[in-house]
């Protein structure tokens, strides 16, 4: 009897817990239900709520039309390349200033712009405000390019910024000469319609972003330190639109980058006895070499996912997700582990989700029969916005973890700061509102640069710096960049000459509007 009872209450015990854990997981997945449908339906500022500033529109007739591509075509065609830090092409950068002038007269002679040679080639717009209390902010954009080469299978010559089906083909037409050329046209016909800018501003054009940035970006800046200028913001290159690019998406998305990884560059040598490889020891420097660079690449960095401003990206798109992936993105809280598990199979995602490890150089050994006195490796990391350059190293030197491999640090930097995008941040929202002026069918949100831009420089100039153009980028583009068969289509052209035209002027709002932050959160 006695025993009969323990085992009716055993029964009723684990009949309570499984429902207790039935329960628990129903209200689990309402939960996540209902975050699925209910998060981010609507939220950030309300476009009725923006304060009304004068707006001229970007309407261009047919001359100027023409003019727009005309201008942006002599702009491809002159080679403006940078080889290294010391091989830049003079002439070109020459040519290209000239051209500036020849294209954009009412910039150059009008009152309200003075404009200024930095380092030869780098150019300083500096545009006054008529209202000297609001804080000016900057656009920054460079003038070089990386080399191209028509063997390498370009559909119409690198610099011959020929036309194909509405495509202007050629190295620059997306990194960086639609920034550069789209930035001042918006201009020149902004002051050709009477336009006075309330809020100053900058403009600045690099002339050696492709290799560092150390003569153009740096002179702007330091030049603005004498000069004891204060910036509300600074918008770059980095990011654009996507569209079917991101797996899982449901229409095109505009991401606005609010910081860059950082980068590190490692050497790793083992240093042995030269013989001939009659007599080899049990272990060669290659050998050893070899297992450390191994032990690299199967430790991965720690996988931060959800750390640093990927996570705004999620939040930002999760109801733009096709399902099951809304399901996952609407609930972090829940996924999180799952998600990283799926983030980390694929190199595109992988990058914003962790300190990304890549092998570059592996050299040893000159005759088949000597062992090599040396050999050496090259490891790049790009770092996580949540780690620091010190942190990595001590992992790298952790995982190496052999007193025979010496580690030497080539070069690195710490991650940029992460700029703010709340809806209280001005640049950010300023941005926003400028891309749904011109582009109402996009989704905003913030994300990550994994490679670096001339941005970089001005970091102790200026707290929030963005990284957008809003370059129409559909799957494979992304290649083009650096790639073969750049091109950019006539009418993103003309967008991006009016988002600038657009931004400019909503530059001129003094204060956003009040935000209404937790009425749309569950
Ligand atoms: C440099 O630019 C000029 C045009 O400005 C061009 O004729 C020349 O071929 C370029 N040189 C190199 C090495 O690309
Ligand atoms: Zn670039």
């Amino acid at each position: 009897n006695v025993r009969k009872m323990t085992q009716k209450t055993l029964f009723r015990c684990v009949k309570s817990i499984l429902y207790a854990l039935l329960f628990i997981t129903i209200s689990i997945l309402t939960i996540a239900t209902l975050r699925t449908f209910s998060l981010n339906v609507n939220v950030g500022l309300q476009l009725a709520d923006w304060e009304k500033t004068n707006q001229i529109r970007f309407d261009i007739s047919q001359r100027q039309r023409e003019e727009v591509f005309t201008n942006f075509k002599e702009a491809i065609r002159i080679p403006t390349v940078s080889y290294s830090p010391t091989d830049i092409n003079a002439t070109a950068l020459h040519e290209f200033s000239r051209l500036l002038r020849k294209a954009f007269p009412t910039v150059f002679s009008s009152s309200l712009v003075q404009h200024e040679v930095v380092a030869d080639y780098s150019h300083l717009f500096t545009v006054q405000g008529s209202q000297p209390d609001l804080v000016p902010y900057m656009l920054l954009a460079h003038i070089d390019v990386v080399p191209a080469s028509e063997s390498d299978g370009w559909d119409a010559p690198p610099f011959s910024a020929k036309e194909i089906d509405n495509f202007i083909y050629g190295r620059g037409t997306l990194d960086d000469k639609e920034c550069v050329m789209g930035m001042l046209q918006a201009l020149e016909y902004l002051l050709l319609k009477g336009y006075r800018p309330q809020r100053g501003f900058y403009i600045g054009l690099g002339h050696d972003e492709e290799v560092s940035g150390l003569n153009g970006a740096l002179n702007i800046v330091r030049l603005l330190k004498q000069r004891n200028v204060h910036l509300s913001f600074l918008l770059d290159e980095g990011l654009l639109v996507v569209d079917g690019v991101m797996k899982g998406l449901d229409g095109p998305a505009a991401l606005i980058g609010v910081s860059e990884k950082g980068s590190a560059t490692v050497k790793l040598s083992v240093t042995s006895a030269p013989g001939h490889s009659s007599m080899p020891p049990r272990e060669s420097s290659i050998g050893i070499l070899a297992a450390a660079v191994k032990r690299l690449e199967d430790n991965p960095m720690p996988m931060l996912f959800g750390q640093g401003p990927e996570r705004g990206t999620f939040e930002h798109l999760a109801h733009k997700f096709i399902f099951p992936i809304r399901f996952l993105a609407s609930n972090l809280w829940l996924f999180h582990g799952l998600l990283c598990r799926l983030l980390a199979l694929k190199p595109e995602t992988n990058a914003f989700s962790r300190t990304t490890t890549a092998v570059t150089m592996f050299n040893a050994g000159v005759k088949v029969n000597v062992l090599p006195s040396v050999a050496e490796a090259y490891v790049n990391f790009r770092i996580h916005s949540a780690q620091s350059l010190q942190e990595v190293l001590d992992l790298v030197d952790s995982t190496v973890g052999d007193q025979r491999v010496k580690v030497e640090v080539v070069d690195g930097f710490d991650p940029l700061p992460v700029s703010s995008y709340s809806e209280t941040s001005y640049g950010f929202q300023i941005i926003k509102k400028s891309i749904l002026d011109v582009f109402p069918q996009l989704t905003v949100a913030p994300g990550i640069c994994v490679a670096n831009t001339d941005s970089r420089h001005f970091k102790d100039l200026v707290a929030d710096i963005y990284r957008f153009i809003p370059i129409w980028a559909k799957a494979g583009d992304a290649q083009r960049i650096h790639g073969i068969n750049e091109r950019i289509s006539k009418k993103n052209y003309e967008d991006i000459v009016g988002f600038y035209f657009t931004l400019i002027q909503n530059c001129d709002v003094k204060e956003l509007p009040e935000t209404h932050s937790g009425v749309h959160e569950f």
